[in-house]
């Protein structure tokens, strides 16, 4: 017999799935603005006018899928209701880098819904792209294609390029495709190409980060679907919404604090959800970001960082970019790599001021002397050392 049991019960939770990432709310709260400009873009199309292109942008997690999804959904529906034909397919650069990729997995969506097999690789963009029109062209309808996460594909933005110009250039007779691009960065969106700019941003619509207010009430429908009612303690939904709202204004992390604050009072069987709880979430959902953050560097960036935080440890900080460079120049050897130069090294403590894993500081020399930088380490070595050793070692 083991001594070893599971919950029997829960205290907190009535289901975790709510807070997780591809669970999609009903009606997406507080966006009311964005759907009707949505909307307003989308509508023509439902009395068979050519669609607009739309580019789509704002910080992560501010709802940009979830509404643009919403509303395509509902612009569907509606057009089934009054007899028109629209459909939508939905792309996401993330896993699909370049114009290429992006071309064959939409081609192989619309196979795939029409029952044909996928068309392996091996084709170049413009066969690829002959194809992709001939699907849309076969669909006899107007086709929204929506293509998530623009940024990652950098430079090659020939697919952005190409598909919302493919009436105007022929290649479309009976049907219509318009491009709905959606970006979480701002400086990506001004440096499209000014051909992309061209057709894309016909239309746009800004996402801006939530408020605690808003915050508010979409923790608020969270919690009434995913935790037990009377669980949640006074101030609790507050306390997320307002760090949420002071950090970045994303649902998600204030989704994810609400969800860790309920695993924490769940472990402390606590029957109740307290704002201490939230507190203790905090460094939880912070050190998990921070730790997904340093795993994401590369092994250069991560042995920069490593110096930092060796040199942190001996109490050598703040330090100058010379001290950093000795210290990982020991650190590659010791991992049998070979050093990279000074000025690439810059780069990385560069890189890693601007992710916030060191700061730097400004130091004058007085009036004749020049200035020079100063670097600290801005998270915990502890957690710096974890990943090292996992990853390098
Ligand atoms: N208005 C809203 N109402 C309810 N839930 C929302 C709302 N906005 C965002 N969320 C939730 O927050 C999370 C992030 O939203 P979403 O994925 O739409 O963000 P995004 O702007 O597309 O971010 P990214 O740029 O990182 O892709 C999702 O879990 C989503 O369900
Ligand atoms: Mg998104």
């Amino acid at each position: 017999m083991t001594h070893h049991e599971f919950r029997k019960t829960r205290d907190i939770f009535i289901t975790k799935d709510v807070f997780s990432e591809n669970y999609s709310p009903e009606v997406p709260i507080e966006r009311d603005d964005e759907i009707d400009e949505y909307m307003t873009a989308l509508e023509d199309s439902l009395f068979g006018d050519q669609p607009s292109n739309i580019l789509t942008y704002g910080k992560t997690g501010v709802g940009k899928t979830v509404v643009t999804k919403y509303v395509l959904n509902l612009l569907v529906e509606t057009a089934t209701e009054r007899d028109v034909d629209i459909e939508y397919f939905e792309v996401n650069c993330g896993s699909n880098q370049t114009s290429y990729q992006v071309a064959l997995s939409l081609l192989n969506k619309i196979r795939a819904q029409t029952g044909q097999s996928p068309l392996n690789r091996g084709y170049g963009f413009s066969e690829v792209m002959s194809r992709l029109y001939e699907q849309i062209e076969s669909l006899d309808a107007t086709v929204y294609v929506m293509i998530d996460e623009i940024d990652y594909l950098g430079g090659d933005d020939r697919i952005l390029y190409e598909l919302p110009r493919a009436y105007k250039n022929g290649y479309l007779d009976t049907s219509f495709v318009g491009v709905i691009g959606i970006s979480n960065d701002y400086s990506y969106r001004q440096n499209l190409s000014s051909k992309v700019k061209d057709t894309l941003q016909e239309r746009e619509i800004r996402f801006p980060p939530y408020n605690a207010s808003e915050l508010q009430s979409i923790l608020r429908e969270r919690a009434s679907e995913g935790m037990k009612s009377g669980v949640v303690g006074n101030g609790v939904i507050e306390q997320c919404a307002a760090l949420g709202a002071r950090d970045t204004g994303s649902a998600r992390q204030a989704i994810d604090l609400l969800r860790e604050a309920g695993n924490v009072a769940e472990e402390a069987s606590a029957g109740e959800v307290e704002v201490s709880h939230v507190e203790h979430a905090k460094e939880r959902v912070k050190r998990g970001r921070i730790r997904d953050g340093v795993t994401d560097l590369t092994d250069s960036g991560l042995m920069v960082l490593h110096a930092v935080a060796s040199l942190a440890r001996s109490g050598e900080t703040p330090t100058r970019l010379k001290s950093i460079v000795s210290v990982y120049e020991e650190i590659a050897t010791h991992y049998g790599r070979r050093p990279l130069g000074e000025s690439r090294i810059r780069d990385h403590v560069g890189d890693l001021t601007m992710l916030g894993f060191v700061t730097e500081e400004r130091k004058n020399l007085g009036r004749a002397g020049g200035q020079f930088y100063q670097y600290s380490l801005a998270v915990d070595s502890d957690l710096v050392y974890d990943v090292v050793s996992e990853r390098l070692s």
